[in-house]
């Protein structure tokens, strides 16, 4: 019987989501600061460290596995990472997330490299908009990036849009009709507390998903659907389309009881659950022992048993983790 990595509250870890870099071309007013100090070289995991970790999971039953930022793609040599990773045996669902800027160079690379899955963040659909939410983003690029995916071969694109009150609250529709004509699926997220961001009040732009699901429910009748991705969203579908409509509710409706994921940072830290800092320092055990993969095991078999209950983020604003997003792993 292979090996299963279950937790003191009998959870199964499945899912691994990795960081591959803290760099970005985007600079999203909820996820950095306008002028960022990025980590040094060093600090950060080789692409071959990358993939012993990775392939240490695989090998202790996790099936499914993410590649996070910052935004991944702007990493060199990236695509050997994808490579390395999808030759690994064990791994069911091979998942980006990216904010689309480089996918017209890289979607049919990624398809070949065995990813099956691409989340693309969008959270405008107004060029000026978009514009003002990213900083540096061009709305173009990422909807070529979109068109890049689906020409790939890509299906279940899921787009990912984090609705802040008063800045995109009212494109929520828009972005509805937008994945109905694509085929796509669509998440909206709760913007969580990570990092603490310079002229960006958190507590004034909380929306809740209810809120978010009644605006579309209005339009397009929802109904709540038992399909999972494995991730945090849960989704309803719609009528008339095949496209879902998931929601990621970190504040309104804890999704900690099933969390069946961790996550390694950009750094090598095995963060246990994105709402608390506990970490275990895989890079120093790679680095002692290079190219050992049984003393990764062991140390994170130890880690997972000291996986927390849940988050305890709060939706006023409070910063909860001083952490970035960028360097955890969106
Ligand atoms: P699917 O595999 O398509 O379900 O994707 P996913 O939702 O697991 O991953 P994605 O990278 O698209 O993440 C969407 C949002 O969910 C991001 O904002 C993540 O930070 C957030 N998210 C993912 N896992 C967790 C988690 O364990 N806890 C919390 N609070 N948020 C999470
Ligand atoms: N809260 C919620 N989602 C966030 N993301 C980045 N920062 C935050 C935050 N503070 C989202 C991105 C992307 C996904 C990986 O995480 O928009 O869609
Ligand atoms: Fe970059 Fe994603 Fe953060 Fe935006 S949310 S700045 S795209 S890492």
């Amino acid at each position: 019987m292979n090996e299963q990595l279950v937790d003191p509250f009998g959870r199964c870890i499945t899912y691994v989501r990795m960081s591959v870099t803290d760099r970005c071309d985007f600079r999203c007013v909820y996820c950095m600061d306008e002028v960022m100090t990025f980590l040094p070289r060093e600090e950060v995991l080789s692409l071959e460290e990358i993939t012993l970790i990775a392939r240490a999971f695989t090998e202790m039953g996790v099936n499914k596995l993410r590649l996070t930022g910052g935004e991944p793609l702007v990493r060199k040599d990236v695509i050997s990472l994808f490579n390395g990773i999808g030759s690994l045996p064990g791994l069911d669902d091979f998942c980006l997330t990216t904010n689309g800027s480089q996918l017209v160079r890289f979607a049919a690379d990624l398809k070949a490299a065995g990813v099956t899955r691409i989340n693309i963040s969008l959270d405008s659909l107004n060029d000026a908009l978009f514009k003002e939410l990213t900083r540096t983003g061009r709305l173009e690029q990422v909807l070529e990036g979109v068109n890049a995916a689906c020409d790939a071969g890509f299906d279940k694109i899921k787009l990912n849009a984090v609705i802040l009150k008063g800045r995109n609250d009212h494109e929520i529709l828009d972005l509805v009709h937008f994945i109905r004509d694509k085929g796509l699926d669509i998440s909206f997220i709760e913007e969580m507390p990570l990092g603490s961001i310079s002229e960006h009040d958190r507590a004034q732009t909380y929306c809740s998903s209810d809120e978010v699901r009644s605006i579309i429910d209005e339009k397009y009748p929802l109904a709540s659907s038992s399909e999972t991705t494995g991730g945090p969203s849960r989704y309803w579908s719609m009528l008339d389309s095949p496209s879902r409509v998931g929601f990621i509710s970190p504040h309104s409706h804890n999704f900690c009881g099933d969390c069946n994921r961790v996550r390694v940072t950009v750094e090598g830290r095995l963060l246990l659950c994105l709402g608390n800092e506990n970490s275990v320092d895989l890079k120093a055990v790679v680095r002692r022992y290079p190219g050992d993969v049984e003393r990764l095991k062991t140390s994170i078999r130890e880690a997972i048993m000291h996986k927390p209950k849940e988050h305890h983020f709060t939706s006023d604003g409070d910063v909860q983790i001083v952490r970035f997003m960028n360097t955890t792993g969106g």
